[in-house]
């Protein structure tokens, strides 16, 4: 049987559980450039409290590549001091932590947004050096790895999406030659650093001549094959709707997806219990389970669900700490 609370080997990590604290932006920089000291206080409950792996808040290359004001860059001032602090005290709980990278826009230097089918094979390089300094950049301090994040609409995500890139180059056209830019990115990492690197993908996307769920499966193989280490699963259609009878149509991607990978899989949504959690994980695959809401809500609910042997998140999913982007929460904090 599996459990929420194993320890267990997550790649090249080893983990005190099969709980993912997933991307979770802050928003608190104080002024000056600096984090509020009350993140520091909500990294150490969320590490003290029986959760397996830290997923940073999503940065962004430069200021003006994020998707909106609310989120961060790796270019603020006290990135460095901040996030080695954050580091360590992860580290002291033997809490493994990824940053996580995400790019909205582009600028190649000519065009500040520069879409899949405007780069100019210097803008792929350019790009390329850029994600490889960013993630030298987590490694300096004092992160774990590098989460890519290719899911949402994020900049590569719509670069492998043959929706958005009819480039007619090896950049473009088949699944292996769309992919090709963020494969290229990965092994130059793996052969420099001593990171992990994870990718957030999408199942499959909505649109007309988007990315299919055969498509995705290709996608995560071709990261798999360039050295990725891990794959987590964006969240928007689940979670465990399993009823016992029939799965529904996510879990049997999910299934087929690890099936057919050979690196773990993070799932995650709307997971609030922790039997709930546990059916997932005994009635399928899965081996590692993301949450992001209810650490908003309440930093070290872990804590009781690991002493009781159960537990139920106070977080109503109301979505406020969501839609607002201030990442606290409306009803109990
Ligand atoms: C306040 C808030 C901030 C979020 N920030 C990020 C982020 O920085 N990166 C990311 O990939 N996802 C982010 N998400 C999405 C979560 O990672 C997660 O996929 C989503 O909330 C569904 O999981 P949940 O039901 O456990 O909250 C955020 C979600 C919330 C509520």
């Amino acid at each position: 049987m599996k459990d929420i609370f194993d320890e267990c080997q997550f790649g090249d990590l080893k983990l005190k559980g099969r709980v993912v604290r997933t991307g979770t932006w802050e928003t608190e920089t104080e002024e000056g450039g600096f984090l509020s000291p009350a993140i520091f206080d909500r990294y150490e409950k969320i590490a003290s409290s029986g959760t397996g792996l830290i997923i940073s808040e999503i940065f962004a290359l430069d200021y003006k590549d994020r998707f909106a004001p609310y989120s961060s860059s790796l270019n603020y001032k006290g990135f460095i001091k901040d996030y080695k602090i954050i580091s360590e005290i992860c580290h002291d709980n033997d809490v493994p932590i990824l940053g996580q990278l995400a790019f909205f826009y582009y600028d190649d230097g000519d065009n500040q947004k520069a879409e899949a089918n405007d780069l100019t094979l210097e803008g792929i390089r350019k790009l390329q050096a850029e994600v490889i300094m960013a993630a030298k950049k987590f490694s300096f301090a004092g992160f774990d790895g590098i989460q890519i994040n290719m899911g949402n609409n994020f900049y590569l995500t719509r670069f492998i999406n043959p929706y958005f890139n009819q480039r007619e180059d090896q950049y473009g056209g088949s699944t292996e030659n769309r992919v090709r830019i963020a494969s290229e990115i990965i092994k130059v990492i793996k052969k420099t650093m001593d990171m992990h690197v994870s990718i957030r993908i999408n199942p499959w996307d909505v649109r007309n001549g988007g990315i299919t769920a055969d498509e995705s499966i290709a996608i995560a193989k071709e990261l798999e094959k360039a050295g990725a280490d891990s794959i987590q699963l964006t969240a928007r259609t689940i979670s465990f709707l399993y009823d016992g009878a029939e799965k529904n149509p996510f879990l049997v991607y999910v299934d087929r997806l690890i099936d057919e990978i050979d690196i773990p899989v993070i799932l995650g949504g709307n997971s609030r219990d922790m039997a709930s959690m546990n059916d997932v994980l005994n009635h399928t695959d899965v081996e590692f389970m993301s949450m992001s809401k209810p650490f908003v809500a309440q930093a070290n609910f872990l804590a009781d669900w690991k002493a009781n042997g159960e537990g139920v998140s106070i977080c109503q999913s109301c979505n406020n700490c969501y839609s607002k982007k201030t990442s606290t929460c409306f009803k109990y904090e």
